[in-house]
């Protein structure tokens, strides 16, 4: 039976890996504090990773270690815990890696931020550089996997929700959009995601790899958002200035419209996925995705309070100044 272990494991995405190997027959084990329920069918192990001994339980031979850590210090300890036991290793680090955000198409050669010091200031980014650099010590058996935007039911940062819940909420009513002209997004579903990690550790792919969507306008998914949640109202554009002048901001977190960027981050959202589909990634067609956000959105409530996006006030308010 294949010995899988997964740092992490009862968040959002870790969880799906480890349901899907465990579903797949695998013998799962998951380290975790223990705050989140862990998947059926997996062994959960409670621990800190913050403590010297949070491995010791865990010292034995694995297939396949599977760690979601943004923290290079867990990352580090891990490695140099477990490294030699493991025949293949699997890091969930970010396309936050890369210091180049104009350039459209950039692939994984492209250059990356400077990596966290120890005594540093938490920098996500530079915590991922540097535990991307902890677990290529391991050579070809560790599999780095950058995962653009990351969508779905469930998801806890609200962002691509936001747009089911702000046009399923308004009904008939308007919605305030972003500039959409020259916008791209790109995105995974989060399921797409958990069954790449598992066949491509399985297969034994190694290196960098984006794991990302394909490029779409802006524009075309919001609108196919907007048709899935049965807006029939106006929509509203809102223009850069104005937005900021207002505080509305871009991309994530309260007062903000996700998923816009600026003008000049051309390269965000339209990295290369070639080496993805190459080492057998497969996308579903975004509409799946988008339904099924939708469905999950009006379950958990269209108003419900959010960690990213307008309330249906704020927006309100704005709209009755901007017309
Ligand atoms: N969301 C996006 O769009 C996006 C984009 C690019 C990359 N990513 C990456 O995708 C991954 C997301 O994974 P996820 O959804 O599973 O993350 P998550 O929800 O943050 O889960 C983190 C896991 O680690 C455990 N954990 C956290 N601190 C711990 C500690 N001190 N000791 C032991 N266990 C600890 C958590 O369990 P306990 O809390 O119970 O300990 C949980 O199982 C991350 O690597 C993220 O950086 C996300």
């Amino acid at each position: 039976m294949t010995d899988v272990l997964i740092l992490g494991g009862t968040g959002w995405l870790s969880g799906r890996i480890a349901r899907l190997w465990a579903d797949d027959g695998a013998a799962v084990t998951c380290l975790a504090r223990g705050e989140r329920p862990e998947p059926p069918g997996v062994t959960l192990v409670r621990g800190d990773r913050d403590r010297s001994d949070a491995y010791d339980r865990l010292a034995r031979d694995w297939d396949h270690v599977v760690d979601v850590s943004s923290r290079a210090d867990h990352v580090a300890a891990v490695v140099a815990a477990l490294g030699a036991r493991a025949r293949r290793w699997t890091y969930i680090s970010s396309v936050s890696v890369y210091a180049d955000d104009a350039t459209p198409g950039a692939d994984e050669s492209a250059p990356v931020h400077e990596a966290a010091a120890p005594g540093d200031e938490y920098d996500y980014a530079a915590e991922k550089v540097a535990a991307e650099q902890q677990v290529r010590a391991l050579g070809d058996r560790a599999l780095i996997v950058r995962p653009g935007l990351i969508v779905g039911d469930g998801d806890p940062s609200d962002r691509f929700g936001y747009w089911a819940a702000a046009f399923a909420r308004a009904g008939s009513d308007r919605v305030l959009l972003p500039p959409l002209e020259g916008r791209a997004t790109q995105v995974i579903d989060v399921d797409d995601l958990a069954a790449y990690v598992v066949t491509a550790s399985s297969a034994g792919v190694s290196g960098a790899v984006n794991a990302i969507g394909d490029r779409h306008p802006l524009r075309d998914v919001l609108l196919c958002i907007r048709n899935a949640a049965g807006h029939c109202g106006e929509t509203v554009v809102g223009e850069a200035g104005w937005l900021a002048d207002h505080g509305v901001a871009y991309w994530a977190g309260e007062r903000s419209l996700p998923l816009w960027l600026p003008a000049d981050m051309t390269g965000f959202m339209t990295r290369s996925n070639a080496a993805f589909h190459r080492t057998g990634g497969v996308l579903r067609p975004i509409d799946d995705t988008i339904a099924r956000v939708v469905a999950d959105e009006i379950a958990r409530g269209v108003d419900r309070e959010r960690r990213a996006g307008l309330t249906r006030e704020d927006e309100r308010a704005l709209l009755a100044e901007l017309l």
